[in-house]
């Protein structure tokens, strides 16, 4: 590998390179999301279950009485890995988005969602929901490089009810290269969110390691 390949594979090295731009995201997903699960699978992509089960675990010990009749949001939905997750574990009330039309029509066909919007980019996604109207929202494999800037982290809080938990997974490499840290401790020192539990250095996939941070807003 040259100096500047993070991953083995061509696809996912070529969407770690993005630049941001979600028109140029848009259309390498749209492209990729014919051979993403194939490609996710063989690099050991773990995320999203590490991701569903964290949320379940808090959701369980957080809440009374268990209800799996809330609605959870699964932003950058991608082709439904998390919501597949989350189906699994019983949630039934399961909505997503995604910037991709294609990435978005493979979790609309997974049919574990209620509900999947494509077309959607995560800075501009208050425009489409409405405020506080979710119990969780989950993001996996969103804030990583090339995709969206740490500041996508507060639009997610906005549609985020208070008490809800929030569950997002970040790229190591991402973390120790943007301001991530600095959007938290905002938000934190804001009151908009308590962190409940952060993972660092958990697995993620076979090019490297992820933190998974819990938040209750
Ligand atoms: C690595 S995939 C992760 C998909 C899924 N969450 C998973 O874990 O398999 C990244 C996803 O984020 C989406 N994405 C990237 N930038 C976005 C943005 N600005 N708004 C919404 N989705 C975005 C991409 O289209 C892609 O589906």
């Amino acid at each position: 590998m040259t100096d500047d390949k993070i991953s083995a594979n061509k696809a996912i090295d070529a969407a770690l390179h993005l630049d941001g731009d979600p028109q140029k995201v848009r259309a390498f997903y749209d492209e990729w999301a014919k051979n993403y699960d194939i490609d996710t699978t063989n690099t050991g992509y773990v995320g999203p279950r590490i991701a569903a089960k964290l949320f379940h675990q808090f959701d369980r010990s957080e809440r009374q009485n268990l209800c799996y009749s809330f609605s959870v949001l699964d932003a950058g939905c991608g082709t439904g890995l998390v919501g597949d997750e989350l189906s699994t574990l019983g949630y039934e009330q399961i909505d997503g988005f995604d910037l991709s039309d294609a990435m978005a029509q493979k979790a609309t066909e997974t049919g574990s969602y209620r509900e999947v919007k494509g077309g959607i980019d995560m800075m501009q996604a208050a425009q489409h929901y409405r405020p506080l109207s979710y119990a969780g929202v989950l993001s996996v494999g969103v804030f990583t490089l090339g995709h969206v800037p740490p500041e996508a982290l507060n639009v997610l809080v906005e549609l985020l009810r208070p008490g809800g938990l929030l569950v997002v997974s970040t790229r190591s490499h991402y973390y120790d290269q943007s301001n991530f840290q600095e959007v938290v401790d905002r938000l934190i020192a804001d009151r908009q969110l308590h962190l409940l539990k952060l993972v660092k250095d958990a697995p993620y996939n076979n090019d490297g390691d992820g933190h998974y941070w819990v938040f209750r807003k």
